[in-house]
């Protein structure tokens, strides 16, 4: 845990941009919590479990609210926000616990949406308000809201690359057989001029994960890893898929994992792409929002999946060099886990 003092201090760093904050957070991060998909107009009781976990920062993968909008005022987004804001435990988080944010689609304001919607840029002004991105911060002067984070001094770094996987990204292959197991909404579609993050988030992202970092968490409110269902996933553009296996690999990037939301249920993810060693993606949704009824085929996944409200956890043993990545209930009972050793997330050579 952070001291008291430490976390005071990036409580108040966390009205700077996220660089700065970087700079100056010389304590390393050893519990980080993330979720997503919290309905302001459903009760919202996983905080309490949230809070007694005791994060040293929290990650709000996206649909953080459920704001979806067609109008250029942007009402409706707005009054989600405002909704939000009056919840006790999201206001206490926000209070309390240094966080990051990056959105999803219904925070966005159009489900499933990309780069094809017309109300993107009034979104993008209600995001940076609500989470008080300060004056300065790069997301204010260029496209999208994709940023990183470094924490920690220098053999405990912990670096957060947030992915905007909405304001670029091309629309997709519409399913033929709306429904159909592993076809429920989309197919995937080799199309080359196809993209998930846009060249300049590509060449972003490409420069981050060349900065130095013992661990580095991608997150990406749509899943990465996750194959055999037709909801939304990075094998919806496979091109655009082994793209970021290769942007790791040139990097020579150590140290990824992948954090994703969006899907209403949690799992574990692997998938070794050849050159790399094993990845492993972690998906917690929905803090408040659940897909009861969900079935996917799941090549990939580790163990089944969890449909009750959730929220990840990432405990890093610096001393043992080791993480243990788990999906915490509303009762912060634990329901799935897995220890990874520092050693395994490494090319090998
Ligand atoms: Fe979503």
């Amino acid at each position: 845990m952070l001291s008291r003092r430490t976390l005071a201090g990036l409580l108040a760093l966390a009205s700077l941009s996220p660089a700065r904050v970087a700079a100056q957070a010389a304590t390393p991060l050893s519990r980080i919590a993330f979720g997503s998909c919290a309905d302001q107009a459903q009760p919202q009781p996983i905080w309490e479990a949230i809070l007694a976990w005791r994060p040293d920062l929290f990650i709000f993968a996206g649909d953080n609210v459920y704001g979806d909008f067609k109008t250029a005022d942007a009402a409706n987004l707005k009054r989600a926000y405002e909704a939000a804001a009056g919840i006790e435990g999201y206001s206490r988080l926000r209070s309390t616990i240094p966080h990051l944010a990056i959105w999803d689609d219904h925070d966005y304001g159009l489900n499933d949406g990309g780069a094809e919607f017309p109300h993107k840029v009034v979104a993008k002004e209600e995001f940076l308000k609500f989470w008080k991105v300060p004056a300065g911060d790069a997301r204010r002067s260029r496209d999208g809201l994709y940023t990183a984070a470094t924490f920690g001094p220098p053999g405990k770094r912990v670096q957060i690359i947030l992915l905007d996987t909405r304001w670029f990204r091309s629309p997709l292959k519409i399913t033929d057989q709306r429904g159909a197991a592993g076809k429920e909404r989309y197919l995937p579609d080799r199309d080359p001029a196809k993209t998930m993050l846009g060249p300049a988030q590509w060449a972003w992202l490409a420069a981050e994960l060349r900065t130095p970092a013992e661990l580095r968490l991608i997150v990406s409110s749509t899943q990465v890893l996750a194959e055999g269902h037709g909801w939304e996933r990075w094998g919806n553009l496979p091109l655009e898929k082994q793209k970021l296996f290769d942007t790791i690999a040139n990097a020579r990037a150590d140290g990824v994992v992948f954090l994703s939301g969006d899907r209403h249920i949690g799992a574990l993810y692997r998938e070794t792409p050849p050159g790399l060693y094993p990845l492993v993606e972690l998906t917690s949704s929905g803090l408040n929002k659940v897909y009861e009824k969900a079935k996917e085929a799941g090549p990939n996944r580790i163990g089944d999946l969890l449909a009750v409200a959730n929220f990840g956890t990432i405990d890093i043993d610096w001393a043992g060099r080791q993480l243990t990545l788990a999906l915490g209930d509303g009762l912060g009972e634990v329901r799935r886990s897995l220890d990874l050793r520092f050693e395994a997330l490494r090319r090998a050579g």
